[in-house]
């Protein structure tokens, strides 16, 4: 296992384009990058904080995990990600050792990186997601 540093923070928001003037105003934080990840139907602004970012996450669609998230749950922290070395590595051996996954293998995710969900029935309710860093 070789966790370096959480990679990003996951919130979950109604709006980017409300939510990023408070991360810009109170905090001094520049957002870097928005893109939208088609395939988990999310448009994500990021913020670096040291070697974290902040990964602001809006619904695109009625059925994107994170309409059913905000639906359930209200706005907030949705996922923490852990930066790996080996993410098919680090699958394996987290499965090995009884985790539940959400994916079986990686898959991309935003920026560009490989990425997995762990289920969080199995996780004490924290949605991890594993990030392969490949600066690692
Ligand atoms: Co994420």
């Amino acid at each position: 296992m070789n966790l370096s540093h959480i990679e990003h923070i996951g919130i979950a928001v109604k709006s980017l384009e409300l939510s990023i003037p408070f991360y810009e105003e109170v905090f001094g934080l520049k957002c870097y990058n928005i893109e939208e990840v088609t395939e988990q139907k999310v448009r994500t602004a990021f913020f670096r904080l040291g070697d974290t970012k902040i990964e602001l996450l809006e619904a695109t669609s009625p059925d994107s995990p994170i309409t059913k998230f905000i639906e359930k749950k209200g706005e907030g922290i949705h996922h923490l990600a852990f930066a790996v070395k080996d993410i098919s590595e680090t699958l394996h051996e987290v499965e090995k050792k009884g985790v539940r996954l959400i994916d079986d293998s990686p898959r991309k995710g935003a920026e560009g990186l490989d990425i997995s969900f762990l289920h969080p029935a199995s996780t004490f309710g924290v949605l991890i997601e594993l990030c392969e860093d490949n600066s690692l």
